[in-house]
């Protein structure tokens, strides 16, 4: 796909969720600090890969890909909660999220674990009460989410990844598969789930997101040492800091770059039948090369 329809597209569907996302916890509470808390992360400026893979995989499926926005967004905001509590003194002790401070630094930690508490039963909220979905493909998208957040799922990649020091290339897969790989796959469920997709697409869907979700994490890891932390938007050398072993340590960068690439090219060939224009192979390509 040419770059600039790539880019075009990417911004129609990027857009389109910060609109929606700018909706939410609006309302006057008289819990104010809470709703500006969860506002000031949610609405910090980040990539929207997730929510752009649901929309792109709902349109995919045949479906009016803005029916499927609640339930992209809603990944989002759990995917908002896990950064909120990743950055905690408890976890990766960070300061700089989205270019920003992180949550704890602005609003206390109190209210940044209240806050992460908050966008997880409210992302549920936006799905079971999707104007455009019907009552099945709402269940279905909601145990998308709950599999992919849940204690078998991105809660056990984090509790690996803070309390088991993984330091083998396979422990670190599977860090990185549960951690990062399931809100990936998630997200390209949540499209699939939304639209009621075929199996066959739904397959492919899945061996392209386990792809690309190791292949950005691994990516995630490099430039966490050869990042530039304005771009970047996150601190340069925290995993490092927090004596995180990393896949860094265990291939070097040029061999991550490898990794990355190798990744790329499983993700593209399982959607090849599908992607006939050729955007998720273009996201692909520039996530592999990305530089935030
Ligand atoms: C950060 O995810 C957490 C990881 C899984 C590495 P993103 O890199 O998608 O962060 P944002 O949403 O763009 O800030
Ligand atoms: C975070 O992994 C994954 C989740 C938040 C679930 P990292 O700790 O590497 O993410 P960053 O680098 O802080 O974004
Ligand atoms: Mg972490
Ligand atoms: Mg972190
Ligand atoms: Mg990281």
């Amino acid at each position: 796909m040419e770059q600039t329809g790539f880019n075009a597209r990417y911004e129609g569907y990027r857009q389109a969720v910060e609109q929606y996302l700018s909706g939410l916890f609006t309302e006057k509470t008289d819990w104010p600090d809470l709703y500006e808390s969860m506002r000031y992360s949610l609405l910090a400026g980040g990539k929207r890969i997730r929510p752009v893979l649901t929309l792109e995989f709902a349109r995919l499926a045949g479906m009016d890909w803005k029916a499927a926005l609640p339930a992209a967004c809603a990944l989002e905001l759990v995917h908002t909660y896990s950064l909120i509590h990743d950055d905690l003194p408890c976890m990766d002790d960070d300061d700089l999220r989205r270019g920003k401070p992180t949550n704890h630094k602005v609003y206390g930690e109190t209210l940044a674990v209240l806050a992460g508490d908050a966008l997880q039963p409210e992302a549920y909220r936006l799905i079971l009460t999707a104007p455009g979905l019907g009552a099945d493909r709402r269940a279905d998208c909601a145990l998308v989410l709950a599999e992919a957040a849940g204690a078998d799922g991105m809660v056990a990649g984090q509790v690996l990844d803070t309390l088991h020091a993984p330091e083998t290339e396979a422990e670190l897969t599977e860090v990185h598969r549960l951690k990062t790989g399931c809100m990936i796959r998630a997200a390209c469920a949540m499209g699939c789930a939304a639209a009621g997709a075929s199996q066959t697409l739904g397959e492919a869907a899945g061996v392209y997101a386990e792809n690309l979700g190791l292949a950005f994490q691994i990516r995630d890891d490099m430039l966490d040492v050869i990042g530039d932390e304005a771009t970047f938007g996150k601190p340069i050398g925290s995993d490092r800091e927090e004596g995180k072993v990393t896949f860094v340590d265990l291939l070097g960068v040029e061999g991550c770059a490898a990794a990355v690439r190798n990744c790329t090219e499983k993700a593209k060939a399982a959607v090849a039948a599908y992607d006939a224009d050729g955007f998720l192979s273009a996201l692909a390509d520039s996530l592999a090369e990305r530089k935030k």
